[in-house]
């Protein structure tokens, strides 16, 4: 019996929230530090159960599949793609026509199917519920899934309880595999090859050894798409002088030395849009990231020509209309209420390291002030090591791999919120000794601005970093994850609907919502608890691009 509750509808992940921003610092630096070297047990236990490929190649007809990726965010955006991933018959508009999809026979799940981080819970509230709801009276497609790196974080203890134990299931929908990657043999003589490449680590022995086994089934005829985790081919563009492209190498390695072919797809998410990228032969390599997670911006880093004469075919949205959105950025402490917290600690701390040295006479004027903070800077130990880290700290966050670059930005950066920190200190102590006309020094005084410094610093730090975000990524074309992690974008979320025909063209159809639902009916359907939309300004899901790929 499934209950009839009310579902939890989550918010989209607040990344600025500095709860979230330390759990994710501390579960990012341990799956760094042990994820990529002492996570062989899972993956030997995962290993030693049995998985050959899974056959689907005997279907009539059309068959039908969808893929999504980076999923289980918040509710509206998350519930909104998988509601129409499950509607039995989309129509969509092509070239003025009228044309019918069909729900997948499987579903694949592309990576990052949690925000912010895995947990039993979080999969079951931000990702399973919104799938379950949606299935609830209809036809239930079997699923699959490959980790991204927001999947790894627990080295993919919640992720294979949930995906890689068929006698389970997902959301009420057959699941088959047993490993964090698999083999679909489709009709027509495709094959889907999804790739689990560890928060970009090497293959590993047991994956290589599958693939193989997988390879030595096919035949000379056979047609290729790859599932991986990561659009390499996007990234390497944007940070040419980062060098350590693995997964190129691993997905390299697969075609070479055991395919012996090339992919003529490619399928990933991990960047939250919808980007098309086509050769002269018509091969695709195709990112798919708009299954519910906040929105990244398409039109930096620009990613129009690729290495091996891969051209950008389509972008969703498009690039004007990401660049537009970048000016929300000015709206950053209201989008980020709890980044305030951060700054206010910031300011507050600086304030009081700069005034502990301050006499009564140092505040009249801005120069003594300024020349008092400067000498407690360079005479106070503890003050010194404040700013070091300080600066440190902006020097670390910037987002460049040129250092000198990094260096001058985060300097610049943690100047400005020094400066700010100066003068928000400066403030509120002229208003207390001055416009309150307390007694400087004491504990009434130094109370009071401190809560001044305290309300001021979080807006003006809150408010100096969207500037910093939106000058990065306007003019620079730098920092496209913080400064659009930061707007929290529910909508423009899309997935994948896949066709092969029965002469064996693949269709690939990019289906997207411009505006999500953001109100929502708890009702029925066929007797079973779903969710129904309820706001008149959401959009229908529409074509944003279509393509065919031959045999
Ligand atoms: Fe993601």
């Amino acid at each position: 019996m499934s209950t009839h509750r009310p579902v939890r509808k989550r918010s989209m992940v607040g990344w600025y929230d500095p709860r979230v921003l330390m759990h994710s610092a501390y579960q990012i630096a341990i799956a760094n530090i042990f994820g990529r070297h002492s996570d062989t047990r899972l993956i030997e236990a995962l290993a030693s159960q049995p998985q050959a490929e899974f056959k689907y190649s005997a279907q009539e007809g059309d068959f039908w599949f969808d893929y999504v990726s980076d999923v289980g965010d918040g509710w509206n955006s998350t519930y909104a793609i998988a509601d129409a991933i499950a509607q039995p018959e989309l129509k969509v508009l092509h070239q003025g026509a009228s044309e019918s999809t069909r729900a997948g026979r499987v579903l694949v799940f592309g990576g990052d199917e949690v925000y912010p981080y895995p947990s039993r819970s979080e999969y079951e509230v931000r990702t399973e519920t919104p799938y379950a709801r949606a299935f609830a009276g209809r036809a239930h497609p079997d699923v699959y899934a490959i980790p991204g790196n927001h999947d790894w974080y627990d080295s993919l203890v919640a992720f294979s309880r949930t995906f890689c134990r068929p006698e389970r299931g997902f959301a009420g929908c057959a699941t088959r595999q047993t490993r964090s990657y698999f083999a679909l043999e489709l009709p027509q003589n495709w094959w889907l090859l999804a790739i689990d490449l560890q928060l970009g680590a090497d293959l590993d022995e047991p994956q290589v050894q599958y693939f193989q086994k997988v390879a030595a089934r096919m035949d000379a005829d056979a047609q290729l798409i790859f599932c991986v985790p990561e659009p390499r081919w996007i990234l390497e563009e944007a940070y040419p002088r980062h060098e350590n492209y693995e997964e190129e190498s691993s997905t390299r390695f697969l075609e070479e030395q055991v395919f012996k072919r090339k992919a003529r797809v490619f399928l990933t998410g991990d960047l939250h849009f919808y980007k098309r990228h086509e050769d002269a032969a018509g091969n695709q390599k195709i990112t798919s990231g708009g299954g519910g997670a906040f929105l990244h911006p398409t039109h930096a880093p620009a990613s129009r020509e690729l290495r091996n004469g891969f051209q950008q075919r389509a972008a969703y949205p498009d690039e004007k209309t990401s660049a537009r959105l970048a000016w929300r950025n000015f709206l950053f402490p209201l989008l980020n209420p709890k980044a305030g917290w951060l700054y206010a600690f910031l300011y507050a701390m600086s304030a009081w390291l700069a005034s502990a040295s301050l006499e009564a006479a140092d505040v009249i004027t801005l120069p003594t002030a300024l020349s008092a903070a400067i000498n407690a800077a360079v005479r106070d130990p503890l003050n010194g090591m404040w700013l070091i880290t300080i600066f440190a700290g902006f020097i670390f966050f910037t987002d460049t791999h040129v250092r000198w670059w990094r260096i001058l930005g985060g300097a610049f950066h943690a100047l400005l919120h020094m400066a700010a920190a100066f003068l928000v200190g400066w403030v509120a102590l002229l208003l207390t000794v001055q416009v309150f006309d307390l007694y400087y020094g004491g504990v009434v005084q130094l109370l009071a601005s401190g809560l001044i410094t305290v309300l001021l610093g979080a807006v003006a730090g809150s408010f100096i970093l969207g500037v910093y975000l939106f000058v990065s990524i306007r003019i620079f074309g730098r920092h496209s994850n913080e400064a659009f992690s930061s707007l929290r974008i529910q909508d423009f979320k899309q997935w994948l609907r896949l066709r092969i025909d029965a002469v064996g063209t693949l269709t690939i159809y990019a289906i997207g919502i411009d505006r999500v639902p953001r109100r929502w009916r708890e009702s029925q359907r066929n007797g079973e608890p779903t969710v129904a939309a309820h706001d008149a300004r959401a959009t229908a899901p529409r074509l944003i691009d279509r393509v065919q790929v031959k045999k």
